[in-house]
Protein backbone atom coordinates (compact mmCIF):
# COMPACT_ATOMS: atom_id res chain seq x y z
CA UNK A 1 0.00 0.00 0.00
CA UNK A 2 1.17 3.55 -0.67
CA UNK A 3 0.48 6.49 1.89
CA UNK A 4 -0.33 9.32 1.52
CA UNK A 5 0.68 12.97 3.19
CA UNK A 6 -1.79 15.55 2.06
CA UNK A 7 -0.15 18.74 3.29
CA UNK A 8 -2.51 21.80 3.44
CA UNK A 9 -2.08 25.40 3.58
CA UNK A 10 -5.29 26.76 4.38
CA UNK A 11 -8.03 27.83 7.20
CA UNK A 12 -8.80 24.48 8.25
CA UNK A 13 -13.15 25.58 8.62
CA UNK A 14 -12.77 26.17 4.37
CA UNK A 15 -10.84 23.24 3.85
CA UNK A 16 -12.69 20.61 6.02
CA UNK A 17 -15.21 21.99 3.90
CA UNK A 18 -14.27 20.43 0.78
CA UNK A 19 -13.66 16.75 2.54
CA UNK A 20 -15.71 13.94 1.83
CA UNK A 21 -18.29 12.96 5.19
CA UNK A 22 -16.51 9.62 6.86
CA UNK A 23 -13.67 9.97 5.36
CA UNK A 24 -11.27 10.35 8.28
CA UNK A 25 -10.31 7.33 11.44
CA UNK A 26 -8.76 9.50 13.76
CA UNK A 27 -8.52 13.31 14.19
CA UNK A 28 -5.74 14.73 16.62
CA UNK A 29 -5.30 18.27 17.08
CA UNK A 30 -3.91 20.48 19.43
CA UNK A 31 -5.43 24.00 18.59
CA UNK A 32 -5.00 27.73 19.06
CA UNK A 33 -6.09 29.81 22.21
CA UNK A 34 -8.17 32.78 22.47
CA UNK A 35 -5.69 34.56 23.37
CA UNK A 36 -2.93 32.73 25.16
CA UNK A 37 -0.31 33.28 22.08
CA UNK A 38 -1.20 34.93 18.85
CA UNK A 39 -0.10 33.49 15.77
CA UNK A 40 -0.86 35.42 12.82
CA UNK A 41 -3.57 38.49 12.14
CA UNK A 42 -5.26 36.61 9.58
CA UNK A 43 -8.95 37.12 10.21
CA UNK A 44 -9.10 32.76 9.83
CA UNK A 45 -6.61 32.31 12.70
CA UNK A 46 -8.37 31.27 15.64
CA UNK A 47 -5.74 32.51 18.10
CA UNK A 48 -7.22 36.16 16.17
CA UNK A 49 -10.35 36.50 17.61
CA UNK A 50 -11.90 39.38 19.15
CA UNK A 51 -13.62 37.80 22.11
CA UNK A 52 -14.01 34.68 23.69
CA UNK A 53 -17.70 33.95 22.32
CA UNK A 54 -16.15 34.52 18.92
CA UNK A 55 -13.51 31.85 19.37
CA UNK A 56 -15.84 29.31 21.04
CA UNK A 57 -18.17 29.63 18.19
CA UNK A 58 -15.71 28.99 15.94
CA UNK A 59 -14.12 25.97 17.40
CA UNK A 60 -17.48 24.15 17.74
CA UNK A 61 -17.61 24.91 14.00
CA UNK A 62 -14.12 23.39 13.58
CA UNK A 63 -15.47 20.57 15.84
CA UNK A 64 -18.85 20.03 13.64
CA UNK A 65 -17.02 19.41 10.77
CA UNK A 66 -14.65 17.05 12.03
CA UNK A 67 -17.43 14.98 12.76
CA UNK A 68 -19.05 15.22 9.75
CA UNK A 69 -15.61 13.79 7.97
CA UNK A 70 -15.02 11.03 10.73
CA UNK A 71 -16.33 7.74 10.16
CA UNK A 72 -18.89 6.23 12.69
CA UNK A 73 -16.52 5.03 16.02
CA UNK A 74 -13.60 6.98 15.15
CA UNK A 75 -11.76 8.93 17.70
CA UNK A 76 -11.08 13.21 17.68
CA UNK A 77 -7.99 13.70 20.55
CA UNK A 78 -8.01 16.80 21.80
CA UNK A 79 -4.94 18.03 23.42
CA UNK A 80 -5.34 22.16 25.51
CA UNK A 81 -5.13 23.28 28.76
CA UNK A 82 -6.48 25.59 31.36
CA UNK A 83 -4.03 28.45 31.74
CA UNK A 84 -2.78 31.07 34.33
CA UNK A 85 -3.91 34.37 33.64
CA UNK A 86 -1.04 36.92 34.35
CA UNK A 87 -1.11 40.38 35.51
CA UNK A 88 0.75 41.67 32.46
CA UNK A 89 -1.42 40.27 29.92
CA UNK A 90 -5.22 39.50 30.97
CA UNK A 91 -5.17 42.38 34.37
CA UNK A 92 -6.01 39.58 36.83
CA UNK A 93 -4.61 36.65 38.29
CA UNK A 94 -6.82 32.88 38.22
CA UNK A 95 -7.17 29.93 35.54
CA UNK A 96 -9.28 29.93 32.54
CA UNK A 97 -10.73 26.99 32.33
CA UNK A 98 -11.20 25.27 28.66
CA UNK A 99 -12.10 21.99 29.41
CA UNK A 100 -16.16 22.51 30.24
CA UNK A 101 -16.65 24.47 27.41
CA UNK A 102 -14.51 22.00 25.63
CA UNK A 103 -16.42 19.14 26.45
CA UNK A 104 -19.70 21.01 25.91
CA UNK A 105 -19.38 21.22 22.46
CA UNK A 106 -18.16 17.60 21.78
CA UNK A 107 -20.92 16.21 23.67
CA UNK A 108 -22.86 18.67 21.61
CA UNK A 109 -21.63 16.98 18.50
CA UNK A 110 -22.56 13.44 18.87
CA UNK A 111 -19.12 12.67 20.92
CA UNK A 112 -19.21 10.61 24.30
CA UNK A 113 -15.41 11.48 26.19
CA UNK A 114 -13.54 8.06 25.81
CA UNK A 115 -10.54 8.70 27.57
CA UNK A 116 -8.67 11.61 29.66
CA UNK A 117 -4.84 11.64 29.85
CA UNK A 118 -2.87 14.04 31.98
CA UNK A 119 0.33 15.04 30.21
CA UNK A 120 2.97 15.44 32.44
CA UNK A 121 5.12 18.03 30.18
CA UNK A 122 7.76 19.62 32.67
CA UNK A 123 9.10 19.75 36.12
CA UNK A 124 7.64 22.39 38.43
CA UNK A 125 11.05 23.54 38.99
CA UNK A 126 11.12 24.11 35.28
CA UNK A 127 7.59 26.20 35.31
CA UNK A 128 9.14 28.24 37.92
CA UNK A 129 11.73 29.63 35.55
CA UNK A 130 8.90 31.44 33.94
CA UNK A 131 6.44 31.87 36.50
CA UNK A 132 8.36 33.26 40.01
CA UNK A 133 5.07 33.58 41.92
CA UNK A 134 5.90 29.79 42.18
CA UNK A 135 9.39 30.28 44.09
CA UNK A 136 9.24 29.54 47.51
CA UNK A 137 9.71 32.88 48.91
CA UNK A 138 6.85 34.52 46.97
CA UNK A 139 4.46 32.15 48.21
CA UNK A 140 1.45 34.42 49.55
CA UNK A 141 -0.51 33.71 52.90
CA UNK A 142 -3.62 31.69 51.75
CA UNK A 143 -2.89 32.27 48.42
CA UNK A 144 -0.27 29.16 47.00
CA UNK A 145 -0.40 28.92 43.35
CA UNK A 146 0.49 25.16 41.81
CA UNK A 147 2.54 24.63 38.88
CA UNK A 148 0.52 24.72 35.51
CA UNK A 149 3.66 22.06 34.42
CA UNK A 150 0.72 19.90 32.75
CA UNK A 151 -1.71 19.37 29.79
CA UNK A 152 -4.93 17.72 29.10
CA UNK A 153 -5.09 14.76 26.36
CA UNK A 154 -9.05 14.19 25.67
CA UNK A 155 -10.06 11.15 23.70
CA UNK A 156 -13.70 11.68 22.22
CA UNK A 157 -15.13 9.05 20.22
CA UNK A 158 -18.27 9.82 17.49
CA UNK A 159 -20.75 8.05 19.12
CA UNK A 160 -24.04 8.61 21.38
CA UNK A 161 -24.16 5.15 23.11
CA UNK A 162 -20.38 4.04 23.69
CA UNK A 163 -20.71 1.00 22.43
CA UNK A 164 -17.58 -0.80 22.58
CA UNK A 165 -15.68 -2.45 19.32
CA UNK A 166 -16.06 -6.09 19.62
CA UNK A 167 -13.03 -7.21 17.84
CA UNK A 168 -10.36 -7.68 20.26
CA UNK A 169 -6.40 -6.40 18.97
CA UNK A 170 -4.15 -3.48 18.97
CA UNK A 171 -0.59 -1.89 17.29
CA UNK A 172 0.86 -1.31 20.66
CA UNK A 173 2.83 -4.56 22.23
CA UNK A 174 2.58 -5.58 26.04
CA UNK A 175 5.73 -3.23 26.84
CA UNK A 176 4.01 -0.21 25.63
CA UNK A 177 0.99 -0.90 27.12
CA UNK A 178 2.75 -0.53 30.28
CA UNK A 179 3.14 2.61 29.58
CA UNK A 180 0.53 4.11 28.06
CA UNK A 181 -2.39 2.57 30.06
CA UNK A 182 -1.45 4.95 32.63
CA UNK A 183 -3.99 8.08 33.11
CA UNK A 184 -0.70 10.50 33.49
CA UNK A 185 1.92 10.29 30.50
CA UNK A 186 5.35 11.71 31.56
CA UNK A 187 6.40 13.22 27.96
CA UNK A 188 9.29 15.61 27.82
CA UNK A 189 7.77 18.86 26.01
CA UNK A 190 10.41 18.62 23.08
CA UNK A 191 9.20 17.34 19.17
CA UNK A 192 11.48 16.61 16.69
CA UNK A 193 11.46 17.82 13.69
CA UNK A 194 12.34 20.94 14.45
CA UNK A 195 9.90 22.61 12.11
CA UNK A 196 10.40 26.33 13.20
CA UNK A 197 7.18 26.26 15.52
CA UNK A 198 7.00 27.95 19.10
CA UNK A 199 4.09 25.25 20.42
CA UNK A 200 4.80 22.05 18.92
CA UNK A 201 3.29 18.94 21.05
CA UNK A 202 5.89 15.92 21.13
CA UNK A 203 6.11 13.58 18.40
CA UNK A 204 5.99 10.80 21.19
CA UNK A 205 2.56 12.28 22.53
CA UNK A 206 0.86 11.91 18.81
CA UNK A 207 2.74 8.55 18.38
CA UNK A 208 0.90 6.64 21.04
CA UNK A 209 -2.30 8.01 20.33
CA UNK A 210 -1.92 7.43 16.92
CA UNK A 211 -1.11 3.56 17.68
CA UNK A 212 -4.03 3.32 20.70
CA UNK A 213 -6.52 4.87 18.27
CA UNK A 214 -5.80 3.73 14.40
CA UNK A 215 -4.61 1.00 12.98
CA UNK A 216 -2.08 0.81 9.83
CA UNK A 217 -3.59 2.00 6.66
CA UNK A 218 -6.21 4.38 8.31
CA UNK A 219 -6.37 7.88 8.05
CA UNK A 220 -5.51 10.34 10.49
CA UNK A 221 -6.27 14.04 10.19
CA UNK A 222 -5.29 17.15 11.95
CA UNK A 223 -6.72 20.64 11.38
CA UNK A 224 -4.30 22.93 13.26
CA UNK A 225 -1.51 21.54 12.33
CA UNK A 226 1.33 23.51 13.00
CA UNK A 227 4.68 22.26 12.45
CA UNK A 228 3.64 18.71 10.79
CA UNK A 229 3.77 16.84 13.99
CA UNK A 230 0.65 14.67 13.77
CA UNK A 231 1.70 14.10 9.62
CA UNK A 232 5.34 12.72 10.40
CA UNK A 233 3.85 10.66 13.31
CA UNK A 234 1.09 9.14 11.37
CA UNK A 235 3.35 8.46 8.11
CA UNK A 236 6.17 6.92 10.11
CA UNK A 237 3.48 4.42 11.98
CA UNK A 238 2.16 3.45 8.96
CA UNK A 239 -0.80 5.71 8.70
CA UNK A 240 -2.19 8.44 5.69
CA UNK A 241 -2.13 11.49 7.14
CA UNK A 242 -4.27 15.08 6.34
CA UNK A 243 -2.68 18.07 8.21
CA UNK A 244 -4.18 21.56 7.38
CA UNK A 245 -1.93 24.80 8.74
CA UNK A 246 -3.31 28.60 8.22
CA UNK A 247 0.21 30.44 8.61
CA UNK A 248 2.74 29.67 5.56
CA UNK A 249 5.51 29.82 7.28
CA UNK A 250 4.68 27.09 9.27
CA UNK A 251 3.23 25.40 6.70
CA UNK A 252 6.85 25.96 4.58
CA UNK A 253 9.23 25.04 7.57
CA UNK A 254 6.81 21.26 7.62
CA UNK A 255 7.10 21.16 3.54
CA UNK A 256 10.84 21.43 3.75
CA UNK A 257 11.31 18.73 6.46
CA UNK A 258 8.71 16.56 4.01
CA UNK A 259 10.64 17.32 1.07
CA UNK A 260 13.57 15.98 2.77
CA UNK A 261 12.28 12.57 3.03
CA UNK A 262 12.93 9.25 1.14
CA UNK A 263 10.09 7.99 -0.56
CA UNK A 264 10.41 4.74 0.60
CA UNK A 265 8.42 6.04 3.88
CA UNK A 266 5.37 5.71 1.89
CA UNK A 267 5.65 2.16 1.12
CA UNK A 268 3.83 0.54 3.69
CA UNK A 269 3.42 -3.32 3.86
CA UNK A 270 1.47 -3.35 7.60
CA UNK A 271 -2.07 -3.77 7.72
CA UNK A 272 -5.09 -4.45 9.91
CA UNK A 273 -4.22 -8.00 9.71
CA UNK A 274 -0.59 -8.12 10.11
CA UNK A 275 -1.35 -5.58 13.14
CA UNK A 276 -3.93 -8.36 14.83
CA UNK A 277 -1.21 -11.19 14.19
CA UNK A 278 1.19 -9.35 16.06
CA UNK A 279 -1.48 -8.85 19.09
CA UNK A 280 -2.03 -12.45 18.91
CA UNK A 281 2.15 -12.77 19.48
CA UNK A 282 2.04 -10.65 22.12
CA UNK A 283 -0.78 -12.51 24.02
CA UNK A 284 1.36 -15.16 23.61
CA UNK A 285 4.36 -13.74 25.25
CA UNK A 286 2.03 -12.64 27.72
CA UNK A 287 0.36 -15.98 28.76
CA UNK A 288 4.47 -17.20 28.67
CA UNK A 289 5.60 -14.41 31.12
CA UNK A 290 2.67 -15.55 33.26
CA UNK A 291 4.01 -18.88 32.99
CA UNK A 292 7.48 -18.17 33.80
CA UNK A 293 5.86 -15.90 36.87
CA UNK A 294 4.09 -18.67 38.24
CA UNK A 295 7.13 -21.53 38.07
CA UNK A 296 9.68 -18.64 39.81
CA UNK A 297 6.98 -18.56 42.82
CA UNK A 298 7.02 -21.77 43.19
CA UNK A 299 10.57 -22.06 42.97
CA UNK A 300 10.40 -19.65 45.85
CA UNK A 301 7.57 -21.18 47.44
CA UNK A 302 9.82 -24.72 47.53
CA UNK A 303 13.03 -22.76 48.50
CA UNK A 304 11.20 -21.02 51.69
CA UNK A 305 9.52 -24.80 52.75
CA UNK A 306 13.32 -26.31 52.80
CA UNK A 307 14.48 -23.35 54.73
CA UNK A 308 12.02 -23.74 57.24
CA UNK A 309 12.34 -27.65 57.00
CA UNK A 310 16.24 -27.24 57.51
CA UNK A 311 16.31 -24.46 60.50
CA UNK A 312 13.96 -26.98 62.38
CA UNK A 313 16.61 -29.97 61.73
CA UNK A 314 19.74 -27.39 63.27
CA UNK A 315 17.27 -26.81 66.36
CA UNK A 316 16.94 -30.51 66.67
CA UNK A 317 20.41 -30.94 66.14
CA UNK A 318 21.59 -28.04 68.76
CA UNK A 319 19.22 -29.64 71.36
CA UNK A 320 20.43 -33.58 71.10
CA UNK A 321 24.21 -31.79 71.33
CA UNK A 322 23.08 -29.39 74.29
CA UNK A 323 21.34 -33.12 75.86
CA UNK A 324 24.72 -34.42 75.23
CA UNK A 325 26.40 -32.02 77.54
CA UNK A 326 27.78 -29.52 74.57
CA UNK A 327 27.65 -25.74 76.60
CA UNK A 328 25.20 -23.37 74.13
CA UNK A 329 28.65 -21.19 73.89
CA UNK A 330 29.94 -23.92 72.35
CA UNK A 331 27.28 -25.02 70.29
CA UNK A 332 27.24 -21.07 68.59
CA UNK A 333 31.26 -21.59 67.99
CA UNK A 334 30.70 -24.69 66.13
CA UNK A 335 28.06 -23.25 64.43
CA UNK A 336 30.30 -20.20 63.48
CA UNK A 337 32.85 -22.45 62.35
CA UNK A 338 30.65 -24.28 60.08
CA UNK A 339 29.31 -21.28 58.87
CA UNK A 340 33.34 -20.16 58.28
CA UNK A 341 33.92 -23.87 55.95
CA UNK A 342 30.37 -22.90 53.91
CA UNK A 343 31.60 -19.37 52.81
CA UNK A 344 35.28 -20.71 51.88
C1 LIG B 1 -1.08 24.81 18.95
S1 LIG B 1 -0.61 25.02 17.30
C2 LIG B 1 -0.48 23.34 16.73
C3 LIG B 1 0.90 22.77 16.84
C4 LIG B 1 1.02 21.38 16.32
N1 LIG B 1 0.32 20.41 17.15
C5 LIG B 1 2.49 20.96 16.20
O1 LIG B 1 2.88 19.94 16.80
O2 LIG B 1 3.24 21.66 15.54
C6 LIG B 1 -2.06 25.58 16.54
C7 LIG B 1 -1.92 25.91 15.07
O3 LIG B 1 -3.19 26.25 14.51
C8 LIG B 1 -2.97 27.14 13.43
N2 LIG B 1 -4.26 27.77 13.08
C9 LIG B 1 -4.91 28.79 13.68
N3 LIG B 1 -6.08 29.03 13.06
C10 LIG B 1 -6.18 28.13 12.03
C11 LIG B 1 -7.16 27.88 11.04
N4 LIG B 1 -8.29 28.57 10.97
N5 LIG B 1 -6.94 26.86 10.17
C12 LIG B 1 -5.79 26.11 10.23
N6 LIG B 1 -4.82 26.34 11.14
C13 LIG B 1 -5.01 27.33 12.04
C14 LIG B 1 -1.90 28.08 13.98
O4 LIG B 1 -1.20 28.73 12.93
C15 LIG B 1 -1.02 27.11 14.78
O5 LIG B 1 0.08 26.66 14.01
Amino acid sequence: MRLFNNWINGDCLKELKKMEAESVDLVITSPPYHNLRVYSNDPSDLSNCESYEEYYYLLGLVIAECERVLKSGGKFVMQFEDYNYTIGRDNRRGKESLVGEINKMFTDNGFVLWSEICWEKYTPQRAMISDGSLWYRNLKVRDAIIAANFGYVYVYKKSTTGEMEKESGSDITLEEWASYASGVWKIPNTSVGGANHMTPYPYELCKRLIKLYSVPGDVVLDPFAGSGTTNRAAIENGRNAIGIELNEKFYNAAQEIFDKWDGSVFECDDNHDKMIDRFKEQLAIGELNKEKGKAEKEEQKQMRNRKKELRAEIKLLEEQLNVLGMKKSEIKKLKEEVKEEVIE
